[in-house]
């Protein structure tokens, strides 16, 4: 049971003795240059010290994090590998690499398109970051809503950097994803009439949130797995892919796998090959907690990059405003934004409002650094500080039981540990949630989703430059589901018309020559695989 400090219980006095006020004054929202400024003196993403330039690659001379650039320029695991490309273990038309729900979307549209597609993943099937979404999935399908502003609202969220043909791609086949997945049986929330019931999310105009209470991405992934298992597509799980392997024509053309328990290598040849590995939260950048799976270690970006694939966007990467930070047990856990979306306030150690709930999450999570950091009025916590959301406001707005039916995993988080959250405000502070950027892909001419390298296209949360630097809530889910389809779509057609010439890894040793002449000697095997502290 969590035992609240002295300095706590004073600060949540506080907290109730001002909450009627605040919820007749709701906090304004901030002007644009308001913004900028919270922006740059508070998001991690502006710590100049904590990146460096990437020396070697398709990126060189840019910069991204120092944990990304270290297993960027990593050591190959394949380096030192004795390699039989001669005789593939495995010889399919499409590899799916990672089991998350981008991937499953791939594979169970690839495999309805007729092609003998194979799933990879180091861990189980629906191990990933898609089980872990809470919140929910945006699309426009109510009559006051339309794709057009769904665009609007992403875009500024994003602060125009999300690429058009990627964004465009996402809002016009959002309605067809939702009742895509509505049709294969997820159980979303719905009016007695039987029409979904949408709510708001940080920096949408319109309500365009459907969800499946706060288990919105479990369900989803339940679904998508059974549709898997029921197409009896074949799922290889606790198997890394640790290189892509091309042709000599240099197309992709599979991926050297091992087994996470044996160490076996194994060799899958494939003529297209789809990297669905999802996000990086388990690097913990800059050494934040994070919201992330486990597997959550960024390998597909080094598998292509490695490959010669340029990556868009990689220095940027979200926090999200909500991580638990009390109890120490769930430091770093998700906190929906949905916990807003229904009445929750930020509030600081004197029971004072400092920002509107729904700004955007890149300006929410700064003003939080900023109140905890600049301003010395964040509540001290085990692990460091942070402000309280103050939870009992959602009920006051919506009624009793309103908790229990919308964010009943929230309620469950923290009652475990004796917290009541419709009764007592809760500690929070920025996790690391999130990989804005990843592969570069295009579907603005012929490459329909491919990378730079030939027939190596990517779904998900590897992809970069979908939601430009910033992403809204509900996106991720959607782009999953989106881009998983069209990389199953596109990559099965193209295998129709692949040949796949003689297996290399020449490009391998040809990166090891890189790292050679930039006088690089890395010692860290790359991808990583898992975190540190699992190993
Ligand atoms: O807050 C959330 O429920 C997270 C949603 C998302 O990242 O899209």
């Amino acid at each position: 049971m969590y035992k609240y400090t002295e300095e706590q219980l004073v600060s949540m006095k506080k907290v109730e003795a001002s909450r009627e006020e605040r919820l007749k004054n709701l906090f304004p929202r901030m002007t644009a240059e308001e913004k900028q400024t919270v922006l740059q003196e508070n998001h991690p993403d502006y710590i100049q010290s904590a990146y460096e330039e990437l020396k070697v690659g398709p990126n060189k001379g840019e910069k991204v994090l120092h944990e990304l650039a270290e297993l960027l320029q990593g050591k190959p695991r394949t380096l030192d590998m004795d390699i039989d490309l001669s005789n593939p273990d495995y010889d399919v038309d499409v590899l799916v690499i990672g089991g998350g729900g981008a991937g499953s979307s791939a594979a169970i549209t690839a495999h309805a398109n007729g092609a003998n597609v194979m799933m990879v993943t180091k861990l189980r099937i629906g191990d990933a970051n898609t089980m872990m979404a809470e919140g929910g999935i945006q699309a426009a399908d109510k009559e006051n809503d339309s794709p057009a502003i769904h665009y609007l609202d992403a875009f500024g969220g994003g602060h125009f950097a999300a690429k058009h043909d990627l964004l465009y791609k996402l809002v016009n086949e959002a309605p067809d994803a939702i009742k895509w997945l509505n049709d294969l049986g997820v159980m979303f929330d719905k009016a007695p009439d039987g029409t979904m019931i949408t709510t708001h999310g940080g920096g949408t105009s319109r309500k365009r949130m459907h969800a499946c209470k706060d288990y919105s991405g479990a369900e989803i992934m339940r679904t998508l797995r059974d549709e898997v298992l029921n197409r009896q597509i074949p799922v290889v799980d606790f198997t890394s892919a640790i290189e892509i392997i091309k042709d000599e024509n240099g197309h992709a053309a599979g991926a050297v796998l091992q087994n996470m328990e044996t160490g076996e290598i194994l060799v899958a040849k494939a003529k297209t090959v789809i990297i669905a590995t999802g996000g990086a939260g388990r690097l913990h950048y800059q050494g934040f907690p994070t919201s992330n799976h486990y597997g959550a270690t960024a390998d597909g970006l080094v598998l292509a990059y490695r490959a010669g694939a340029k990556l868009l966007y990689a220095d940027t990467l979200q926090y999200h405003p909500t991580g638990a930070a009390e109890p120490t047990q769930i430091f770093g856990a998700l906190v929906t934004e949905k916990v807003r979306s229904l009445g929750a306030q930020l509030v600081n150690k004197d029971g004072k409002a400092f920002v509107y709930s729904l700004e955007t999450r890149d300006v929410t999570a700064s003003t939080i650094i900023r109140e905890c950091k600049q301003r010395g009025n964040g509540v001290k916590t085990t692990d460091g500080e942070g402000v309280w959301l103050d939870t009992p406001m959602i009920e006051m707005i919506g009624g009793e039981g309103t908790i229990e039916k919308r964010i009943p995993a929230m309620m469950r988080m923290f009652g475990k540990y004796g917290i009541d959250i419709r009764k007592e405000p809760i500690l929070i502070y920025p996790t690391l949630h999130y990989q804005n950027g990843g592969i570069y892909i295009t579907y603005d001419n012929e490459r329909g989703g491919q990378s730079d390298v030939d027939n190596l296209f990517v779904a998900g949360e590897a992809v970069g430059g979908i939601h430009g630097r910033n992403r809204l809530m509900g996106n991720s889910l959607l782009d999953i589901i989106v881009f998983g389809r069209n990389a199953g779509k596109f990559a099965s057609e193209k295998a129709k018309t692949v040949k796949v010439g003689k297996l290399t890894l020449s490009h391998v040793n040809d990166f090891k020559k890189e790292l050679d002449e930039a006088g690089l000697k890395p010692e860290k095997l790359s991808p990583q695989l898992l975190p540190k502290y699992t190993r």
